[in-house]
């Protein structure tokens, strides 16, 4: 059962551990049923083009068929001796149907064939993460509608800089995953085209169909060069670049949830069931899972650069080199969904401390803008009133004492503009209410935020 396919040619096998090295199987079985549904169109093209009889088209197909029942039972087992996913299958085809089985390679290379079935593998996968975005999504919007009016400290320089709705920095990272949604269903138009018939590298000398296997298999349109066909894995490097920029961000609130769930902030207590404790302090509960999402963003980021380096120097057209296309590719595909996965259960589970956001934004100068804004309002040029603001800033540090602390005199000494409703609008509420502008995080806005993307996701 292990000859090898192609031994014609040689005199002599390789030692065990050479074969070894070179052979994908352990990895690449992962395609099985891709490489299947790939051969069951391939044959299906040979008999309607009458390559092969249709005796022998019925008999492959059905040996194909049972090796994907058999794969979806996992009871086929594969040999290293046969190298990879597509020698292995077609050794299992022979087994049960006999020589006709050497027909199905009929006018085809596994070089086409190990393209077609990384994008059928990627036409899934992508489609699948998709979706989990989606879960991601509702599980921010759902949090969102609970925490409109609960406000929060919004920071730059990680200083507190002006008060802001809970809910609006959560749908900061909504629309983050609006973005990767898009490239990744932009990305599906690269995906979605047929490699299967360039042969090779140079086409085939068989009468093939190559629109009908593209047709049989739901692609959208074949490759125009067969080199090109065999050569590309720029779809995978496009699939890698985009789950790079959604793990990025993903990582960028895996840290916040870190930082908030600190006795340091308080902001929330994420739930018992996505946390861990520690062997040696017995108080500890730990935000693992936000940490290793914001780990495993550095093997995204890796596999893409990995990718990137393998191609970069390939003559046209298959190398081996190519093989190493596969793992960092599943890896991704894989972190991706945990993260994805684990990311929405832990936003839907979280408690979010408002009373300790809220009174987060009290004791500081986050209110400091409204002041020099109430006082451009009534028509000082805004320089001036930053520079009379920062002046009461500097009063009250030495008095240790918030803007709010000051007496409507020291106010009225500092410019004759401050009225009485001044302490209104030194409220952090208030502040955030007011700023109502055209994606702010004023409530009015945040409530039509929240319908807009209601609206942007798949309705059911
Ligand atoms: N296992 C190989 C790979 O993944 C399949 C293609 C092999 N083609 C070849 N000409 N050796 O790249």
């Amino acid at each position: 059962m292990s000859k090898k396919l192609w031994g014609g040619r040689f005199t002599k096998s390789a030692e065990e551990w050479v074969d070894e090295f070179g052979a994908s199987i352990s990895f690449d079985q992962e395609l099985v049923l891709e490489d299947i549904d790939g051969s069951i169109a391939h044959v299906t093209m040979l008999g309607k083009c009458g390559i092969i009889s249709e005796l022998e088209t019925d008999t492959i197909k059905e040996g194909l068929k049972t090796l994907k029942e058999k794969a979806k039972n996992g009871e086929l087992e594969y040999s290293v001796k046969l190298e990879d996913i597509h020698l292995n299958l077609e050794s299992q085809l022979t087994d049960i149907i006999g020589p006709v089985g050497g027909k199905l390679h009929t006018g085809r290379s596994r070089n086409d064939q190990v393209a077609t079935d990384m994008h059928l593998y990627l036409r899934n996968q992508v489609n699948l993460i998709i979706e989990l975005v989606v879960e991601m999504q509702e599980a921010l919007l759902n949090q969102a509608k609970q925490h409109v009016e609960t406000i929060m400290p919004g920071y730059t320089h990680l200083q507190r800089a002006q008060p802001i709705s809970f809910a609006h920095h959560l749908m900061a990272y909504f629309w983050m995953l609006q973005r990767d949604k898009d490239r990744l269903t932009e990305s599906l138009k690269r995906i979605n085209i047929s490699p299967l018939g360039a042969g090779a590298l140079a086409g085939t000398t068989f009468p093939i169909d190559r629109e009908y296997t593209a047709h049989l298999l739901g692609f959208e349109g074949i490759y125009e060069n067969s080199l090109d066909a065999v050569s590309d894995r720029d779809f995978i490097l496009e699939f890698m670049s985009s789950s790079s920029i959604l793990m990025m961000h993903l990582s960028r609130l895996a840290e916040e949830i870190i930082l908030w769930s600190s006795q340091e902030f308080r902001f929330i207590e994420l739930d018992d069931s996505f946390s861990t404790g520690s062997s040696i302090m017995p108080q500890k509960k730990n935000p693992d899972m936000a940490e290793l999402i914001r780990g495993k963003t550095g093997r995204v980021y890796g596999n893409l650069v990995g990718l990137l380096t393998v191609l970069k120097g390939l003559p046209l057209a298959y190398n081996k080199d190519m093989q190493e296309d596969k793992e960092g590719m599943f890896d991704t595909v894989k972190t991706l969904v945990g993260s994805l996965k684990i990311f929405a259960g832990m936003l839907n589970t979280m408690k979010v401390n408002k009373a300790q956001m809220e009174s987060a934004t009290k004791n500081d100068f986050s209110n400091a803008t409204e002041l020099a804004d109430y006082l451009s309002g009534k028509g000082l040029p805004f320089r001036e009133a930053h520079e009379i603001v920062g002046q009461l800033v500097l009063a009250c540090v030495k008095k240790n004492c918030f803007l709010v602390d000051l007496t409507m005199e020291e106010f009225k000494e500092a410019s004759h503009l401050f009225e009485d409703d001044i302490y209104k609008v030194l409220n952090p509420v208030t502040a955030v209410q007011r700023r109502n502008s055209a994606g702010g995080t004023g409530f009015e806005q945040i409530r039509k935020a929240l319908e807009k993307a209601e609206m942007v996701l798949p309705q059911v």
